[in-house]
């Protein structure tokens, strides 16, 4: 049985991080998607939001299941025992950071195997930063991410917006 992790900030998780999720679920016998809690970093949304919202749109794939973490990388697939960690690889802009990364986890960590999928091509533009810039200033972000997260990106937004104003509007 092999089990795998998927690591990430998920902040909001996009139509490009399903793709890897469904693909990377077919691969391998059960797969964690897994939330970077890092309260160092500021985030659009909480830890606890974004695990609710992977749970939402992962609710119809059998063996995937949701989860969050803190610290090191390595630390949390030791603590869980898998065997593989998942990352997407959209451009070769992201390859530099990707191989750094497994390079150090694995150097870490003998057992921290990264495999990497490249992202669908429809996909490859996409970044949560991108749907996030594009919600602040009120744009379409249908195309980046299934409804039930756009609908939240627009309530946060919103929100801020409001509480930017002071409620004076
Ligand atoms: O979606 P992201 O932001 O590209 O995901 C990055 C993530 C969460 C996979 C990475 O930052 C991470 O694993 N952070 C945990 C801390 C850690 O282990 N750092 C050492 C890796 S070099």
């Amino acid at each position: 049985m092999t089990s795998a992790i998927y690591p990430g900030s998920f902040d909001p998780v996009t139509f490009g991080h399903i793709d890897i999720i469904k693909r990377a679920s077919k691969l391998f016998d059960s797969l964690t998607v897994s939330v970077l809690d890092n309260k160092a970093k500021s985030a659009l949304f909480s830890a606890d939001d974004r695990v609710k919202m992977l749970h939402e749109v992962c609710s119809d794939i059998p063996n995937v299941r949701v989860d969050s973490f803190s610290g090191l990388l390595v630390d949390y697939v030791r603590e869980n025992s898998f065997d593989v960690v998942i990352r997407g690889l959209r451009a070769i802009t992201d390859f530099e950071y990707e191989l750094q990364m497994a390079q150090t986890n694995r150097k870490l960590l003998l057992q921290a195997d990264t495999v990497f999928l490249t992202t669908s091509l429809e996909y490859a533009y996409l970044s949560s930063t991108t749907v996030r810039e594009v919600a602040a200033f009120g744009g379409d972000i249908s195309l980046f991410v299934p409804d039930s997260v756009a609908k939240e990106v627009y309530e946060k937004f919103s929100k801020q917006n409001g509480e930017k104003n002071g409620g004076k509007d």
